[in-house]
C-alpha cells in the first residue's frame, strides 16, 4: 500500500557544549549526530566564548554527516529547525546563523525551537510514550525545572531553581572535592560504594515547587574545607561516603518536590529529562517511589537525556504539523520561557 512520505526536518542544536544535527521523517528521528565539546574539561566548567568557537568548527560536519546517514539530501529537506533558547547567547548564534544561511539558500522554512521543551518532547522519540497529562521534571547542568505537560506544544512550569541548577550543584561539588569537570557521573560512580546517611546536609526550603542550590554548595564547601582543616586527607579517605552524602541530599530536594507536585495535581505519570536523569541515585529512587505512589515512571534513552538534536527534531515536528514557523528575522533568545 502506498505510504504518504511525511516531512523532513534537519534540526541543529548549539545551546551550550554539544553541537549535534538530527534527521526526523515523518514523525520518526532517523539518527543524532553529537559532538561534544572536551575543550571544556581542563577549566572545570564551559567556557562560553571556546564553546561558540568549538560549535564553528563542528556544525557543518555534524550537519553532513547527519545527512549522510539518513541517505537525505538538501533538496530533500522541508523545513529547518533550530534551538532558539535559552542557552549561551554566542553558542546560539552560532546554529541560529547556520541555519538561517542555509534555510535563504534552500528557500526552506524556519522552525525555532524551546530547548526546554524539547527536552520534554524527548519522550516521544522513542517507546514507551507517556500519556498527557504528565509531570516532567528536567534537570541538568544548566536547567532545573517542574513542568505539568497538558500536550505536545502546551505545557506549565510549576517550579524552577531560583538560582543554581542541580547539575551545577553536582559539578561544583565535585569541584570542590578536586574531581575533574564534570563531576556529576563521577559522584554517581563514588556514591554507589558509599553510605547516603553518613553525612548529612541541612536543607533549604523553597515555597511551593522551587528549588535553590546555591545555599548546598557555599554548605558543602565549608564542610570539606572544615573537615579537611582537621585531617588533610579527609575527602581521599571518605570520598565514596561523601559522595553518596551529597548525592542523596540533591536527589532528595527533587524527589520531595516531586512527591508533592503529584499529590497536588493528582497527575501520576512522572517523566524525567536532562542531564541529572542519568544518576543513578534518582534512578533509583525516583523506581521506589513509583512503586509506593503508584507512578508511571518515564525515562528517555540517556543520548536524548542529554543536550541532543533528536530532541529538536521531534519538537519541530510537532510545530510543523500545526504551522508554526519562524520568519527570517527570528533571533537567539539567552532566557527564553516555555
Ligand atoms: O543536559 P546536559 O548534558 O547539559 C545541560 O543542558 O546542562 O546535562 C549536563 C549535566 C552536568 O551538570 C553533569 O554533571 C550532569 O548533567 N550529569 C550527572 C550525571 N550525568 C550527567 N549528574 C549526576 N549524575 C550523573 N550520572
Ligand atoms: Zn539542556
Amino acid at each position: 500500500m502506498f505510504q504518504p512520505v511525511g516531512p523532513v526536518i534537519l534540526a541543529i542544536e548549539s545551546s551550550c557544549d554539544e553541537t549535534s544535527a538530527a534527521v526526523i521523517r515523518n514523525g520518526k528521528v532517523l539518527n543524532n549526530i553529537i559532538a561534544s565539546q572536551a575543550v571544556h574539561q581542563k577549566y572545570g566548567g564551559v567556557v562560553p566564548e571556546l564553546a561558540s568557537r568549538a560549535h564553528q568548527r563542528n556544525m557543518v560536519m555534524v550537519v553532513e554527516e547527519a545527512l549522510t546517514s539518513a541517505g537525505i539530501s538538501l533538496t530533500e529537506v522541508d523545513a529547518l529547525a533550530f534551538t532558539r533558547g535559552p542557552g549561551l547567547m554566542g553558542s546560539l548564534l552560532v546554529g541560529v546563523s547556520f541555519v538561517k544561511g542555509l534555510a535563504l539558500a534552500l528557500n526552506k522554512p524556519l522552525i525555532e525551537v524551546n530547548h526546554m521543551r524539547a527536552h520534554v518532547l524527548a519522550h516521544f522519540i522513542d517507546d514507551p510514550k507517556p500519556t498527557f497529562p504528565f509531570l516532567c521534571l528536567t534537570v541538568s547542568g544548566g536547567h532545573t525545572q517542574l513542568i505539568v505537560v497538558n500536550d505536545y506544544l502546551d505545557m506549565e512550569v510549576i517550579g524552577e531553581t531560583q538560582d543554581d541548577a542541580v547539575g551545577e550543584a553536582f559539578d561544583k561539588a565535585a569541584k570542590i572535592m578536586g574531581l575533574p569537570y564534570p563531576g556529576g557521573p563521577m559522584i554517581d560512580q563514588y556514591a554507589q560504594s558509599g553510605n547516603p546517611k553518613a553525612y548529612v546536609f541541612s536543607k533549604t526550603s523553597m515555597p511551593g515547587f522551587d528549588f535553590s542550590f546555591s545555599g548546598i554548595k557555599t554548605a558543602f564547601l565549608y564542610f570539606i574545607r572544615d573537615e579537611r582543616k582537621k585531617n588533610p586527607a579527609f575527602v581521599e579517605e571518605n570520598l565514596n561516603d561523601i559522595c553518596a552524602s551529597i548525592q542523596h541530599h540533591l536527589v532528595t530536594m527533587l524527589t520531595e518536590k516531586l512527591v508533592q507536585a503529584s499529590e497536588q495535581t493528582g497527575i501520576n505519570r512522572i517523566a524525567i529529562a536532562g542531564g541529572v536523569s542519568a544518576n543513578s541515585g534518582l534512578r533509583n529512587t525516583l523506581k521506589q517511589l513509583a512503586k509506593t505512589h503508584n507512578w508511571d515512571l518515564f525515562i528517555p534513552a540517556f543520548e536524548y537525556c542529554t543536550d541532543n538534536a533528536g530532541m529538536i527534531a521531534m519538537a519541530a515536528h510537532y510545530q510543523y504539523q500545526k504551522g508554526i514557523f519562524s520568519t527570517l528575522d527570528v533571533s537567539p533568545l539567552a532566557r527564553m520561557p516555555i
